[in-house]
């Protein structure tokens, strides 16, 4: 494949167009976690450049690069200091440049995050803006005083009663002002007002900025928190009594679909044939994604909504439930229905936020290679665009902590901390940071079993997984049933057969508790796809309303030995099975 570049007239897009990254596969860089090149135990630009060749083996098409500008690293650089330089712990702008170029070479698009709801305390937008309540930049973020009749600093006295996603309230007091910021994360990171035409304006700059240096497109990180009710009000008390959820009044405000379609004919028209754009919206409903992702509305490509990586937790992230099947087929089964007709989807089951798919959603221990396959079958065959979070495609798990000290993240390290505060048990806030905590994620790539796993000469920024002498990059590569090769066996088949990309969804035994199977036609051809999502053999039961499948041509399935299509029709799948037949007429 090799990337048009070229820009072209916005051509009439009709809601049901087919766009080309339809049968694209992303792939996800967390750089601080990716390759080290320079020894300091810290993932950079040189790094990724070194291991792009692993990629185009994968034979992905679009790298999604987490933020690598210059930044205080309070949140591992979702807090930006600097939009338009690169953070000296990557590299600079000219290793930037080569990385580009050396991935066009390979033909593959490289899509930045663009994390615009908020920025860094340290970037100099917020330092003039803390400066005095007459500063030109004052405005730019949400500063309000205490509330009415309350001393400034005292608990209660913050504007609003809103917790901050990274615990504590979503309020920080400035000595030097005697005013509130809003931040909804960490307090190293206010949000930035875009009611303010002016910051409006700088971000599409800054976007355009890139565009020109060639990057081709962008992931807008919770960019549906950017339009908030400017009155502001109280959440509903949330678990801990203290503080309130202020999340109606900043997922997807007033504004939302108004600055959206601003951005995209400020910076996107006349060029979005080639660019891809998802952006990431926590709580994002199916009928608001219909909205943004009609390609008519010119709003985002592609959203990734919350709701299959929901289903495990209780009243909140760390009230870790068993996931039901069930729950998990109706849900992702209701987002196909949802945008077919209208709008894309965009399909994972984690990235750098999320624990380790196969920990998560398959089996670590014994099935280990068979689940890994399972889901990477049963994700690409569905109708959307799948993205893999590096060392997704080599089977990588969670990370075995040993104890509080173990974690590093922010959201962990406060969550530890509240919740000690609270009073509650240490052992089991514990087992559910270890279950849940985005630290899973962000051990390094297993590249070798050599001590640091071929990440680093250096001491590793974060432990690598004891597990990188079995599971590594090395290994799988020259191993062709390895979970590498299927995932690479996956994303050629979305290449090559229409089907994958854009036949229609149908969800079969919606019920069964262990069986996730369905079809994808297109014209005269239908594959059925069949996942065993259990440790079980599971005799396939009849599908309702499905013809005989008895002779047909076996796609792909995930068991190195595969079996001639029974004659009976509907086969026995072993412990974690996955299998894709196909008819044609
Ligand atoms: C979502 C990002 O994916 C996450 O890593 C980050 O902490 C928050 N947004 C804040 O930027």
């Amino acid at each position: 494949m090799s990337v048009d570049v070229t820009t072209s007239p916005t051509p009439e897009l009709s809601p049901s167009t087919r766009r080309w990254f339809h049968s694209a596969v992303v792939y996800q860089v967390y750089p601080r976690s990716f390759q080290d090149s320079n020894g300091d135990g810290i993932g950079d630009l040189r790094g990724i450049i070194a291991r792009l060749d692993h990629l185009a083996a994968l034979g992905v098409d679009v790298v999604w690069l987490s933020p690598v500008y210059v930044s205080p690293q309070d949140d591992n650089g979702y807090d930006i200091a600097d939009y338009q330089d690169i953070d000296p712990t990557f590299g600079t702008l000219a290793d930037f440049d080569e990385l580009l170029e050396q991935a066009h070479a390979r033909g593959i698009r490289v899509v930045m995050d663009l994390v615009v709801n908020h920025t860094s305390d340290e970037h100099p937008w917020f330092v003039e803006s803390r400066s005095s309540k007459d500063n030109p930049k004052r405005d730019w973020y949400w500063w309000r005083p205490a509330r009415e009749g309350m001393e400034p600093g005292a608990h209660g006295a913050e504007p609003t009663n809103w917790e901050a996603s990274f615990s504590g309230s979503a309020w920080e007091f400035d000595e030097g002002t005697g005013e509130y910021y809003l931040h909804l994360f960490s307090r190293k990171q206010p949000d930035l007002n875009w009611e303010n035409p002016q910051v409006r304006e700088a971000v599409y700059a800054m976007m355009r900025w890139w565009l020109d240096r060639g990057v081709d497109g962008f992931r807008m990180d919770v960019i549906n928190m950017i339009s908030k009710d400017t009155s502001l009000p109280d959440g509903h008390l949330t678990h801990g009594g203290l503080y309130g959820d202020g999340s109606p009044h900043y997922l997807c405000g007033p504004r939302i679909h108004e600055f959206l379609q601003e951005m995209h004919r400020e910076v996107f028209e006349g060029r979005q044939d080639r660019l891809l754009t998802v952006g990431e919206m926590p709580g994002v409903t199916v009928e608001e994604a219909r909205l943004f992702t009609d390609p008519t509305r010119r709003e985002v490509d592609m959203v990734f909504q919350f709701e299959h990586v929901g289903l495990d937790h209780g009243a909140h992230k760390w009230d870790r439930r068993p996931l039901q099947l069930v729950d998990l087929k109706a849900s992702l089964g209701r987002w196909q229905a949802g945008l077919a007709d209208v709008g894309w989807n965009s399909l994972y089951w984690d990235n750098h936020d999320q624990p380790r798919a196969v920990s998560r959603f398959g089996d670590d221990g014994e099935h280990r290679v068979a689940s890994a396959k399972l889901l990477a079958t049963v994700l690409h065959l569905h109708r959307g665009t799948p993205y893999i979070y590096q060392g997704e495609e080599l089977g990588m798990t969670n990370v075995p902590f040993a104890g509080a000290e173990s974690f590093l993240d922010i959201e962990s390290v406060n969550y530890f901390a509240t919740a000690m505060g609270q009073g509650l048990a240490a052992e089991e806030v514990l087992e559910a940071l270890r279950d849940g905590s985005r630290d899973n994620a962000r051990s390094p790539v297993q590249w070798d079993a050599s001590p640091n796993a071929g990440f680093t000469t250096g001491t590793p920024w974060f432990p690598v997984n004891p597990n990188h002498d079995v599971i590594n990059a090395e290994r799988e590569v020259a191993d062709p049933d390895s979970v590498f090769h299927h995932y690479r066996r996956l994303i050629e088949l979305r290449h090559t057969d229409p089907v994958v990309a854009d036949g229609d969804f149908h969800m079969l035994v919606p019920e069964h508790p262990t069986l996730y199977a369905f079809t994808r036609s297109l014209g005269p051809e239908t594959l059925l796809v069949l996942a065993n999502f259990s440790g079980e053999d599971l005799a396939v039961p009849e599908l309702p309303g499905q013809p005989d499948w008895s002779g047909a041509e076996l796609v792909i399935g995930n068991h190195a030995d595969p079996v001639a299509p029974e004659d009976a029709g509907l086969p026995v799948l072993r412990p974690w099975e996955a299998r894709v037949y196909r008819r044609r007429g």
